[in-house]
């Protein structure tokens, strides 16, 4: 049985996951906007990875006989400037993320909650990945700048990426 403190806080982070899908899900609209078409299927990828990541945590909670409950997802931003300021914008965001999958694992082990800490690895884990492969491509663009043929290389390059259900925790 998970506590009310434990169940409170992964609540808050099914709304963390849902809004960081919504927010990856408007960086790609504002791509296909810019006809940016490979970095728009990696967001739109990127927004299932973030809802695969609420449901996770939301299938957690009732196997634990918790209470899901779903609060208000706060509209994200709608525009960015450049690929470069989205991606940036994106790897604060899951730095962000990682910040608070730690202060969950805090609560799984002041709650002395063994379950949640080891349900909890897996995100621990998936954030590396998050964070270098955001980096990865922040770090790709700034190499390109603004030479418009080397991103629209990139742009193709990103188009590739496909959905995959995350290996279960
Ligand atoms: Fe669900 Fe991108 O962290």
């Amino acid at each position: 049985m998970l506590t009310e403190r434990m169940t409170k806080a992964l609540n808050e982070q099914i709304n963390a996951e849902m809004f960081s899908a919504y927010l990856y899900l408007s960086m790609s609209a504002c791509f296909s906007e810019m006809n940016y078409s490979g970095f728009a299927q990696w967001m739109k990828v990127q927004a299932m990875e973030e809802m695969s990541h609420a449901m996770k945590i939301y299938d957690y909670v009732i196997e634990r006989g918790g209470r899901v409950e779903l609060l208000a997802i706060e509209e994200p931003a709608k525009s960015w400037e450049t690929p470069l300021a989205a991606f940036e914008a994106a790897y604060q965001h899951e730095q962000y993320i990682t910040g608070r999958i730690n202060d969950l694992m805090n609560i799984a082990i002041e709650e002395k909650d063994h379950a949640t800490n080891i349900f909890l690895q897996w995100f621990v884990t998936e954030q590396v990945e998050e964070e270098a492969s955001a980096d990865e491509i922040v770090q790709k663009l700034k190499l390109v700048g603004d030479h418009g043929n080397a991103i629209f290389m990139v742009d193709r390059e990103l188009g590739s990426r496909t959905f995959t259900l995350p290996t279960p925790a």
